[in-house]
């Protein structure tokens, strides 16, 4: 398989080009959380613990008088005031630890254990990596060989099929299928036993709460997919990057928790949604002890490790407290129902998600593009409405179910869905 520009940020460079409200990709445009930027800063400017711990506790009486500015200090711009308090010694900017600082490894375990009551062992199991996306890629060329199965619920997020094309892999599909009578996305069991049977499979990818769908895994079908891993040997990767966006009284289960599991399942995750900061390409993947040798070489030939001053910066972030966590997904709870509202209003139909901050709506029902195939329908909406979204097609690799769909992003600001929403009523 040739290896493309993936869709969705295609669809953003064309949402750039014809001015459109962009709900195509899966970032914000409201500011990260200011601890993990604070944290990162005092990182880059104090260059060395000394130099934080200094910074940290400095007033700006202090600073003032350090750099010994007389009676117009007061003018000083903030780079003036900030470049007098710089460190000259320097270790925060530098190569650090490959997987990553020890600091930001013992906090991804305090979090683990505080939020799953599992405490993976910092030394051992825990390797920090560029974003979910390095720690997929790492996750699947340390544990499978070319021509090994991947097992890959569609509609997917794209990462999964093209890594696994990357490494040679083949993934093995089974579909959720939109129960719209009872609100929910299903997985068909029969298809889950057929794949899991299947001598090539090594792994079966897991990513709840979904993107596209929303749909978050309960109890029940974890256990039933666990139960599949255990009795054919196969492991669990699971992306858990939407972990604290849940809704309706839905919730993330830790399936490395799971009876037997923990030997099997290799946890992703990143900083990127929980701390609203896809650019600073942070992640981790939490390893079984005798994975972790083999996941660390490959990231460390590949990449070397994820950049040393924001990792300071995650470390103020995960040691927040729990409070901060859960009251992540009420803010995106408020945009999912505003942006259901406005795209119903136009003649959407939409399964309300359960986590995670993507609608994934039938566009059937909409006069304008009814007849339309999804990248079609996805064009007109970008060039002549102003609304960039991502083709439902996309999503998919068999069948024709995705032939309906357009996926609309609801984590941007109030402002921005109102302005796109504005756009629907008025164009389409
Ligand atoms: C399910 C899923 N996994 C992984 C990623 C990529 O995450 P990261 O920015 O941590 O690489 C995304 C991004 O939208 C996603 O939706």
């Amino acid at each position: 398989m040739e290896v493309k520009e993936t869709v969705i940020r295609r669809m953003t460079r064309l949402a750039v080009e014809h001015g459109a409200v962009n709900l195509s990709q899966g970032f914000t445009d409201e500011a990260p959380v200011f601890d993990m930027v604070w944290g990162g800063v005092s990182a880059m400017l104090g260059g060395t613990q000394e130099g934080v711990d200094r910074i940290e506790s400095m007033t700006l009486r202090e600073i003032l008088a350090a750099r010994g500015s007389g009676g117009n200090s007061l003018d000083l711009t903030l780079k003036e005031v900030v470049a007098g308090i710089r460190n000259p010694r320097d270790q925060l900017n530098q190569y650090s630890f490959p997987f990553g600082i020890p600091e930001l490894r013992h906090a991804i375990a305090d979090y683990t254990e505080d939020l799953y009551g599992v405490r993976p062992d910092p030394e051992e199991q825990i390797t920090v990596v560029l974003g979910a996306s390095e720690g997929m890629a790492v996750a699947f060329r340390s544990l499978m060989e070319p021509g090994d199965g991947v097992v890959v619920m569609q509609p997917y997020h794209e990462l999964y099929p093209s890594q696994a094309a990357i490494f040679g892999l083949v993934p093995r599909f089974v579909t959720l299928r939109e129960d719209r009578d009872a609100g929910t996305w299903r997985l068909d069991r029969d298809e889950l036993r057929a794949v899991a049977a299947d001598p090539a499979v090594r792994a079966f990818v897991v990513n709840s709460p979904q993107n596209p769908t929303g749909k978050v895994l309960d109890r029940d079908n974890l256990s039933f997919i666990a139960e599949l891993c255990r009795e054919h040997d196969l492991f669990a990767i699971t992306d858990e990057i939407y972990e604290h966006i849940t809704f309706d009284g839905h919730r993330h289960w830790y399936l490395a928790g799971f009876d037997g599991m923990a030997e099997r399942t290799l946890v992703v995750n990143s900083l990127s949604k929980t701390g609203r900061s896809t650019g600073w390409r942070i992640g981790w993947v939490i390893t079984p002890p005798e994975r972790t040798r083999r996941l660390r070489a490959v990231h460390d030939n590949l990449v070397v490790q994820a950049p040393t001053p924001l990792q300071k910066g995650a470390v103020d972030l995960l040691r927040k407290e729990r409070g901060f966590f859960e009251g992540i997904a009420g803010d995106y709870l408020r945009k999912r129902d505003l942006l259901i509202e406005g795209l119903r209003s136009v003649g959407f139909t939409a399964t309300p998600p359960e986590g995670a901050y993507y609608l994934f709506a039938d566009y059937r029902s909409v006069p304008a593009l009814a007849a339309m195939s999804p990248v079609d329908a996805a064009m007109h909406l970008v060039k002549e409405v102003g609304v960039a979204t991502v083709p439902g097609d996309n999503f998919y690799a068999t069948g024709n179910d995705g032939d309906r769909y357009l996926r609309f992003a609801f984590c941007r600001s109030v402002e921005t869905l109102e302005a796109g929403i504005e756009r629907l009523r008025a164009r389409l």
